[in-house]
């Protein structure tokens, strides 16, 4: 397709993209009637957020909704937690989820997408997120932990339930997580209990899996219990698959929807962590995160009584021209790109170097198996809920070998 015939296919990638701008414009800070809560809209105001968790908390208490399920199963579900316990639990995992751990994974990463790919060997149009950016997030999860493979099939449906988005409406309010909750929470069971009997297993029989170095990490004598690995195991499964299979399909719409941004990629493949780099800055796969203001202060010239609701807004701060050059253009050679989609601070993505990882390789073995992938029509594809997630659920290409 050319760009001319590309003009007027509604890309709800790009519309969300173009309010992030308007929102922007108002200024560093916004209040949302219908949320009740604050947007934190530019660089500075949003890193200064991140970077501050004793007037910024974590832990949303009881601003979020409650469920007994819910509740025993993030117990090591740091993401959520302000220090000092956040450095425990974080350091604690660490331990076992190691930048050598993660490397080590790059040969399994590649067959792993080479037998996804052989799969649609035979095929000229396929669905790029079921055929690769779906499962492949939630096989590497699946195999770190040491969980068989006839089982990962049980990850990929918890994973599409737990974070489908499909509960929750367009403004994501209150009411609307209550229900998600309600409706998830056969599978929060199902799932603890899986995991709790994995732990099990493998503590009767450790291997060299991340279960394993789980049950092993040791901080000052002080162990993991068993409810809290479930917890980081359902954080890794809800942060580290949705977003990354997210972090796939962007990077293809936006090459797709920029012609010379992937002329240029094949034209130079080392550009290619830069590419994603961008790619992750243009499109956010987790665009906003909220916090608690722990005590009254001024933030963005406006003043906050404790116990405010904060949303920081990743998607305008990574299009903030007074951060970025040229921030509305998206430039795959781009070499200063300080841009917030993991985070800032002590939460910084634990998962970031695997996200990386993963589509490093990925997107290197469609750029060498296909001479050519293009989305046929934009009437075809389908997102997630962009109030929770920025991404496609479906993506049929065409590719030419
Ligand atoms: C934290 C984004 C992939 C595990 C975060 C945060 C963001 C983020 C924005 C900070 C949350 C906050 O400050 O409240 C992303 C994106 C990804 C990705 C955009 C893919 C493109 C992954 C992967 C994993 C992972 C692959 C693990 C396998 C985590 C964990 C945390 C986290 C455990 C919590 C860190 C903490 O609280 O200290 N991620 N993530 N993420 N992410 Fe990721």
């Amino acid at each position: 397709m050319t760009a001319d015939q590309l003009a007027g296919v509604p890309v709800l990638l790009e519309d969300v993209a173009d309010r992030w701008r308007q929102l922007r414009a108002a200024g560093p800070m916004s209040y949302e009637e219908s949320r009740g809560l604050w947007q934190v809209l530019d660089h500075e105001a949003v890193s200064s957020v991140l970077a501050d968790p004793a007037t910024y908390s974590s832990d949303l208490g009881s601003l979020a909704p409650t469920q007994e399920d819910f509740e025993t199963f993030t117990q090591g579900n740091f993401v959520g937690m302000d220090p000092p316990e956040h450095r425990r639990l974080r350091a604690l995992v660490s331990q076992a989820f190691t930048p050598r751990v993660v490397q080590g994974l790059a040969p399994r990463i590649e067959a792993i997408c080479a037998r996804l790919l052989d799969a649609v060997a035979d095929h000229d149009r396929f669905d790029l997120v079921d055929a690769l950016a779906y499962p492949l997030p939630i096989i590497v999860i699946a195999e770190l932990l040491g969980v068989p493979a006839d089982e990962h099939r049980l990850f990929q449906e918890w994973a599409s339930i737990l974070f489908s988005g499909d509960q929750l409406g367009e403004t994501a309010d209150m009411a609307d997580l209550e229900r998600a909750l309600e409706a998830i929470a056969p599978t929060i069971r199902e799932m603890n209990d899986y995991v709790l009997e994995h732990i099990r297993r493998r503590r009767a029989h450790p291997g060299d899996d991340l279960t394993s170095r789980l049950i092993a990490a040791e901080v000052d004598g002080v162990h993991l219990e068993d409810q809290q690995i479930v917890g980081f195991v359902a954080l890794l499964l809800v942060a580290g698959h949705v977003t990354t299979t997210a972090l796939l399909g962007n990077a293809v719409v936006t090459f797709d929807r920029n012609p010379g941004a992937d002329a240029t990629l094949r034209s130079d493949p080392d550009l290619l962590p830069r590419a994603i780099e961008e790619v992750l800055r243009w499109l956010p796969p987790f665009p906003e995160l909220g916090r608690r203001v722990t005590r009254p202060v001024v933030l963005g010239g406006q003043e906050l009584a404790a116990d405010s609701m904060l949303m920081v807004h990743l998607g305008t701060a990574n299009r903030d021209p007074a951060r970025f050059d040229a921030p509305d253009v998206l430039d795959v050679t781009r070499r200063r790109n300080p841009h917030l989609t993991f985070g800032h601070g002590i939460h910084f993505c634990f998962g970031a170097p695997l996200a990386r990882l993963e589509a490093q390789i990925a997107l290197r073995m469609l750029q060498e198996r296909f001479t050519s992938l293009t989305v046929p029509s934009y009437e075809d594809v389908t997102y997630q809920n962009p109030a929770v997630i920025i991404g496609v659920r479906r993506l049929p290409v065409d590719v030419v070998r």
